[in-house]
Parts: structure tokens; sequence; C-alpha cells
């Protein structure tokens, strides 16, 4: 279901480069597999397709269904792990207008995620008179920014249903037994659903964290956790480069040897801009670290070929590419005949806007690997759940092997904290008195 060709990449990734960084792939394989590595308490989702909890599942389908029958909108609290994979799920799937087009699915909004008033009202006016309820997701419990509006919703949901009612339309994610979320859910007696101890956020949407909000936008859960199968019974077996996480990995290493720091994630389909949120996540994190890290960073094309295209054929020669490609649209749209022929299109007349687009995207490649920048091809065979299940599986098992083969954890993100401290002290949170005078001083 995944296809990777790095034929554009051969002027750094010879066949000899992938010859020796092999025997270092199957090394950091094995050590991810067998759970034998830096931050192995966290590989709950390796076998995660296998080992979800079916009970869990259940009350995770069960719920959506509730949701749907008696909201209008859903509020979806968290940040990090806690959101990205949902959203990133929503557009992958069902496009970027989900919200204009729910198919009588609730719409959905993401709040947590930032600390923006202007945000937090626009969701408020959006709701409206309208019935809704909350998804909030914290492993932790105390991250600030998605407690700031759990807060604000939560006020907001118990002034209109009143508390017996909200804490029927109020649903907790979090850990299983510790942390101020799961206090006040079993104080209150919401609903709530596990992040597994041994699977971190950046690899948790195949847990309820992401699927409860998939399920409510009527994705089928059922069918992206059989694409994380598929991926997890092909990718975790095979030891050579038929397994395309080799291949992939094995490329952007070599070339992060050779100069390219920075790695370019690319889609000519707008509806990829949310994965590429994700993955920046999960390999920013697991990777940037102990002073090494390829930079994962986004475009989107065509749009960003009129804005960081300039840079991308001509700045710094620091730069490799990765490029999605989704397969064909669900339907064709037509370029039609114009009897004037006033913009002299009518040479791409009768072909499909898809065809233009492959164009666009076979010249972008040629250009960008003359100018410096080698360019892989990721191809999945589609954007409906199965296919992204198995996307999301290929790219957090390429995350783990990447990780170990350049010598990092790629399951702790100790860096995260640093803003958080000086936060919690600037804003008077008690116990951070000593930082706050350290940093006046600065
Ligand atoms: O990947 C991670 O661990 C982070 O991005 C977290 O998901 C994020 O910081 C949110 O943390 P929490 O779920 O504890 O609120």
């Amino acid at each position: 279901m995944i296809n990777v060709d790095i034929t554009r990449t051969k002027s750094l990734v010879t066949d000899k480069e992938l010859d020796l960084i092999a025997p270092r792939l199957a090394a950091a394989h094995d050590t991810l597999v067998a759970g034998t590595g830096a931050g192995s308490d966290f590989l709950g989702w390796v076998r995660l397709p296998d080992e979800i909890d079916r009970e869990e599942l259940a009350r995770v389908k069960k719920c959506a269904e509730k949701i749907k029958s008696d909201s209008d909108v859903l509020v979806v609290i968290g940040i990090g792990g806690s959101y990205l994979g949902a959203r990133a799920a929503i557009e992958f799937i069902k496009g970027n207008t989900y919200n204009q087009r729910t198919g009588g699915c609730p719409e959905v909004y993401f709040a947590g995620n930032n600390l923006s008033t202007d945000y937090l009202n626009e969701i408020i006016e959006i709701i409206g008179d309208r019935n809704f309820s909350i998804n909030v997701i914290s492993k932790s419990g105390s991250t600030t920014e998605p407690a700031v509006a759990f807060r604000l919703f939560k006020n907001l949901i118990e002034k209109k249903y009143g508390k017996e009612e909200a804490k029927h339309r109020i649903y907790a994610t979090t850990d299983k037994c510790r942390g101020a979320l799961k206090n006040l859910a079993t104080n209150e007696g919401y609903e709530t659903f596990v992040v597994p101890d041994n699977i971190g956020g950046r690899y948790s949407v195949l847990t309820a964290v992401g699927l409860l909000t998939m399920a409510v936008a009527g994705i089928d859960i059922d069918a992206a956790l059989l694409g994380a199968k598929k991926a997890m019974d092909k990718l975790t077996v095979t030891k050579d480069f038929s397994n395309p996480a080799w291949t992939y990995v094995g490329a952007r290493n070599v070339m992060y040897e050779k100069g390219k720091k920075i790695e370019i994630l690319a889609c000519f389909e707008p509806k990829f801009k949310y994965m590429a949120e994700w993955w920046k996540q999960l390999y920013g994190e697991s990777e940037g670290k102990d002073n090494v890290g390829i930079f994962p960073a986004s475009v989107e094309f065509t749009a960003d070929l009129h804005s960081m295209g300039q840079y991308i054929q001509q700045g710094e020669r620091i730069l490799m590419e990765t490029v999605v490609s989704l397969g064909k649209p669900a339907s064709d749209i037509i370029v039609p005949e114009n009897p004037e022929d006033f913009d002299g299109l009518n040479y791409l007349a009768g072909k499909s806007v898809d065809f233009v687009n492959e164009n666009a995207y076979k010249g972008t490649a040629i250009a960008h690997e003359d100018g410096g920048v080698p360019n892989m091809c990721i191809s999945l065979s589609g954007s409906d759940a199965e296919s992204f299940g198995y996307m999301v599986y290929f790219f957090e098992f390429a995350c783990g092997l990447s990780g170990y083969t350049l010598g990092v954890n790629p399951f702790d993100q100790p860096g995260v904290e640093a803003y958080k401290k000086n936060m919690f002290a600037l804003l008077g949170k008690p116990g951070y008195e000593e930082l706050l005078k350290e940093i006046l001083e600065k």
C-alpha cells in the first residue's frame, strides 16, 4: 500500500551507500521490534493493531454514536500528540472542508492547541446556541493550553445544560489512573478513555486519543486499524530494502550525513496539510535531540511553489524533499474548451485537472533534483481510512527506525519542558519562584 521511490536521490544515495547503511538499519530494526532500545517503555504502538483494547474500542464507537445523535458540534480539546492525529485524519480522509459538508455528522473544532483569545471566541461564536459535546484529551492532564480551554468550555457546557446533563456530554481521554483530568473525570462521572502508559502522545492517534474524534466525523475506524495492521505485518518482519520504511529511512539518513539537514515533506493535495503537521511533530520530537536530527518542514504544492519554490530551487543546499502522492482523485474534473481561447489554455482542453497536477509534480521533481534538492516519492494507494492507518503506521515505524539509526531515543521529548518551566515561572505558578528570579535577572 506504500511505495517509496528514491530514483531522484541517486546523486547522493548510491546502491553502495545503501549497502553501507543496511547493517545499521538491521540493528535499529531488531532493537525496535525486540523492544531492547532506549525508550522501550513506549513501544505500545508497535503491536497496537493486534493488542488494542477491544472493550474500549466498542465504547469509543458507542460514544461516537451518542455524540452524533445529540450534538451539532464536537469541541476537541488537546495539543500536540493529543490532537494532531485526529485533525490530520479528518482532513486527509474527509477533506479540508469537512465542517462545511459533514454528511450529517457533527462539525468538529479543535481548541486547546493555542492560547489565542480570538481563536477561542471564534469557536464559542460558531457553537452559538447549537448542541455540542466536548472531547478533552490530555495524557498528563495538566498541560496549560488544553487546561485553560477546558475550563472555559466546561463552564459553557454546564451553563447551557446544567451540571447533570453536561457530564454526559464531556468525554475525557487521559492517563489510566493519574493526573488532574483523571481525578476530575472520576469525581464528575465523565465517560473516560485511556492514553496507554506505553504509548507516547505523538504515536497515539490510533488509540482512543484519535479514534473517538475520527468516529464522530464518520470515519471507519476499523478500516484505519486494518490499514495499520497490514503495515505492521509487512514492516516489522521485512528486513531489507523491499521494506519501504528501510528505503525511506536509509535514503534520508544517507542524505543527512551528506549535509541535507532539512527534510521538506510536500504534497500536491491540500488535504495532506495536517498530515504534514502530524509528521513534523512525530519526526521533530523523536529525532531532534542531543544536537542532531533532520529538521522536518512541510510545504503544500502547488501553492507553495509560488512562495517557498524560489528558496527550494536556489537557496542554501541543505534540503531534501519527500513528496507524498495520493493516487487518483475520486472523480475527475475536465478543463473545458473555450472558443475564444481567451487565456491560451485550449491546449489543455479535455485534459483532467489531475493530469495538470501530475505534470506539475513531475516538472517540480526534475527541477528540484537539477537544483540540488534530491527528492523521494512516497506513493499511497488512496486517501481512505485504510490508507490513513497504513500511512500512520509506516511513518511511526520509520520514525522509530530512523531515531535508532541516528543514535537517539525516539520516544522521549525532554526539550519540550524548557518553555513550560519559564512560562509557569512568569505566570506565577507556585513552586517556580526561584526560576522567576533567575529569569528576571537575565
Ligand atoms: O507527543 C507528546 O507527548 C506531546 O506532544 C504531547 O502530546 C503534548 O505535549 C500534550 O500533552 P498532554 O497530552 O499530556 O496534554
